[in-house]
């Protein structure tokens, strides 16, 4: 792997150094919410667009925190003499975080992107020059072994990751360390791997900075640095998803075939789980012509697995090499290399008869079920992060259900969730509904069609009465026969539950 053009990186063995670094850039007030009031929204969103010239503006003075955005985040040269009060500028000289320029101004040797942790813990993500912030179009580097920070997709995986204590988890594909360091807080051990040095050479500095444990490092593609009978109570991954007419880039293209990555990150993850323990990744999967995608995602589900997996998005082959091409700044090449690169990738989709290619989480949780549940569904809608309870709660559920035949859920208890209304949707004027929608405004944000009977049943929920005795006074109050009831609404109830509007009680 080539990292010829990138940066010397600051040593990882110095943890001293590191501390009183993070010391200097917290009292300076170096944090997610300090940059957020100094920047201002506009200029803040700006940045993780790749744009820095409204954020330069905002950093023209020369307080401790403007000097340290120019430095860290801005790939400014700063007097040395100016930061000589807010830095140990010695130490960081000597350890390499900071680089002697000319005139006695001084360099940052990598980005340190304040991030904010789900508690409010002040952490720091370091990643290379010039890709701390917004997408690679603005990388600093074309380097194949340069190492981004946080993107969409990190906080997506953060967010959606469940957040159990546990002893063991793994980070497969680490890059800056995002991952481990949101693991470290949760897990008694983690294992950050990558296949890029580089990488697990950030991933200790970003611990290191952000005050968490260190991570046992170890270079190697996919599984093939976790030893056979090693196994982990939560597998992580973004892994590099892109499918991509052939590898360049190292932190995007896996370098495998279509979605052949994604494929055998999903399949060999199951032996690599404990009982009850999840694997969490971000995927792309290819739309191929004749075959149904629901299927392919299906049939990489290993054995011994449930899994639940959502589409998130869908984009044309267009769409998609326009994306790529745009996050490595090849448009902005030479329009005739452009117009060759771009030709390069449609005709790998043409080869591969993909028409498209979705976007998505998958979840998988090991189990001894004899009949693992596969759900794969299709959500392109608003979601509110963090999930990670959510994604944990959807797995209770589907062993409740298992547990539960009709006859069992009608002697079953339930509560409506949290946040539920009920839409009704039909034409102005209508006496009667065309159709019935309830809604939860929390987690997935869920919509579902329900029948009258279903909208009824939904309403009374309240853990009091069983679900059967329920629909016996429904009958009663619709006069319809209360035994065909009770046989044709356990499927509606079932749904319910699967999709988190009703919650088993145990009343
Ligand atoms: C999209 S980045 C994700 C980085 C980080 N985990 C995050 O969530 O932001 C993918 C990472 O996988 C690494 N990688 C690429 N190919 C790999 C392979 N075959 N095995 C393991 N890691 C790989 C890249 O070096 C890169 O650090």
């Amino acid at each position: 792997m080539s990292n010829a053009s990138l940066h010397a990186l600051p040593s990882a063995d110095r943890p001293d150094v590191a501390e009183r670094l993070r010391d200097a850039l917290l009292a300076a007030d170096f944090t997610a919410d300090g940059l957020l009031d100094l920047l201002g929204a506009p200029a803040y969103a700006a940045l993780a667009r790749s744009e820095t010239v409204p954020a330069l503006r905002a950093t023209r003075g020369d307080t401790p925190l403007q000097l340290l955005v120019r430095l860290f985040l801005l790939q400014q040269s700063v007097p040395r003499a100016r930061v000589t009060g807010v830095l140990p500028v010695d130490d960081c000289l000597a350890s390499g975080w900071l680089v002697p320029g000319d005139d006695g101004e001084v360099t940052a040797a990598v980005d340190v992107r304040p991030y904010g942790g789900p508690d409010g813990e002040d952490w720091f993500i370091v990643s290379d020059l010039g890709c701390a912030v917004g997408g690679a179009g603005g990388i600093g580097s074309k380097d194949e072994g340069v190492v981004l920070g946080v993107g969409g997709a990190s906080t997506t995986l953060a967010g959606i990751t469940v957040r159990t204590p546990v002893a063991a988890a793994l980070d497969l594909g680490t890059g800056s360390g995002i991952q481990a360091l949101h693991a470290a807080q949760h897990a008694t051990r983690v294992t950050a791997t990558d296949l890029n040095p580089r990488a697990l050479h950030i991933t200790a500095l970003t611990l290191a900075l952000s005050g968490a444990p260190a991570a046992e490092l170890r270079e190697g593609s996919l599984f093939e640095p976790v030893r056979a009978d090693e196994t982990y109570d939560l597998i992580v991954s973004n892994p590099p998803f892109v499918i991509s007419p052939g590898a360049r880039l190292t932190y995007r293209d896996g370098g495998m075939g279509g979605d052949d990555l994604c494929r055998t990150l999903v399949q060999e993850a199951g032996e690599r789980l404990r009982e009850g323990g999840f694997a969490q990744f971000l995927a792309n999967w290819q739309h191929v012509e004749g075959e149904d995608w629901q299927d392919r995602l299906r049939s990489w589900v290993p054995r011994g697995c449930d899994a639940w997996i959502v589409q998130r998005e869908v984009q044309d082959v267009t769409q998609y090499a326009e994306l790529w091409l745009r996050d490595a700044g090849d448009h902005r090449s030479d329009p005739a290399e452009y117009r060759a690169r771009y030709d390069a990738w449609l005709d790998e989709f043409e080869t591969r008869k993909v028409k498209a290619v979705g976007f998505g989480w998958i979840t998988l949780r090991r189990t001894g079920a004899a009949e693992p549940s596969i759900t794969v569904e299709e959500w392109p809608h608003s979601v509110e992060q963090p999930l990670g309870d959510t994604v944990r709660a959807h797995f209770e559920r589907v062993d409740y259900l298992r547990a539960h035949d009709d006859a069992a859920l009608l002697a079953a208890h339930f509560r409506l969730a949290g946040e539920i209304v009920q839409e009704q949707v039909g034409l102005p004027g209508a006496e009667d509904p065309e159709h019935v929608v309830l809604r939860q405004n929390r987690g997935m944000r869920r919509a579902t069609k329900v029948d009258t009977v279903g909208a009824g049943f939904a309403g009374v929920c309240d853990g009091t009465l069983s679900a059967g005795r329920i629909l016996d006074a429904i009958a009663q109050l619709v006069g319809e026969d209360p035994v065909s009831l009770r046989d044709r609404t356990p499927a509606q109830i079932r749904l319910l539950v699967e999709l988190g509007f009703l919650e088993p009680t145990t009343g």
